[in-house]
């Protein structure tokens, strides 16, 4: 999908996403210090919200312009700052100031974006700085609930990985991996409880 399909998607008074942060953001910084945290593909803005909520001075990064006008409302709704931009995160020219935090939810690329998509995130990470991605796993097109159907979409830990070490050559830093594997999440559906799987990684960037 590119801008204009999200765009279609975004627009309705309705938040697609609802206005709280993913299950997985919360326990993820959990024990980070907050500081300047960058949401890439931010769609709705949910989860840069919820940041500024908990003191985290956040931006939100996303191709559809309807979506990132949407996160600036909620934003304001929810008494507070963010910084919001129009920008396609294959590209985005990070500030040279690194961010504490990268957060990538749920961004749907084939591969050769999502590489890009992962080298903008690491040249956005600051030294010392925590990057999550969290995204639809492969398995769940045949053993999870829901997410997009084509395999092209969907991925693995061990892709990213791959991408994440592309990126350390490149830019020439240092990532440890804190976390890299399958998540359970619980999706309330007209039918009852259904498990959605998806892939989660956490690095530090150490230099
Ligand atoms: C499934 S939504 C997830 C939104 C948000 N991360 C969340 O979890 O609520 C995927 C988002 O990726 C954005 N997106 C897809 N490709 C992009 C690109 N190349 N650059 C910037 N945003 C992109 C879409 O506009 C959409 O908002």
């Amino acid at each position: 999908m590119d801008a204009s399909d999200w765009n279609a998607r975004y627009d309705t008074s309705e938040l697609i996403w609802k206005g709280e942060p993913n299950q997985f953001l919360p326990p993820e910084v959990a024990d980070l210090t907050p500081g300047t945290a960058v949401d890439l593909a931010c769609g709705e803005g949910r989860n840069a919200v919820w940041l500024a909520k908990k003191g985290w001075t956040a931006t939100g990064v996303d191709f559809s312009d309807v979506g990132v006008e949407k996160g600036r409302k909620l934003a304001a709704e929810n008494g507070v700052d963010a910084t919001w931009v129009v920008a396609d995160v294959t590209t985005w020219e990070p500030p040279v100031d690194g961010f504490d935090l990268v957060a990538v939810f749920y961004l749907q690329l084939g591969a050769e974006e999502r590489r890009a998509s992962m080298i903008t995130a690491v040249r956005a990470l600051g030294v010392g700085g925590t990057l999550v991605l969290v995204g639809h796993d492969l398995l769940n097109l045949t053993e999870g609930y829901g997410g997009p159907q084509n395999p092209a979409f969907l991925l693995t830990a061990e892709d990213i990985l791959d991408d994440l070490t592309a990126a350390e050559v490149l830019l020439d830093v240092e990532l440890v991996t804190e976390k890299s594997g399958r998540v359970e999440r619980s999706v309330t559906t007209d039918d009852g409880e259904r498990t959605a799987i998806d892939t989660l990684v956490r690095v530090r960037r150490v230099a």
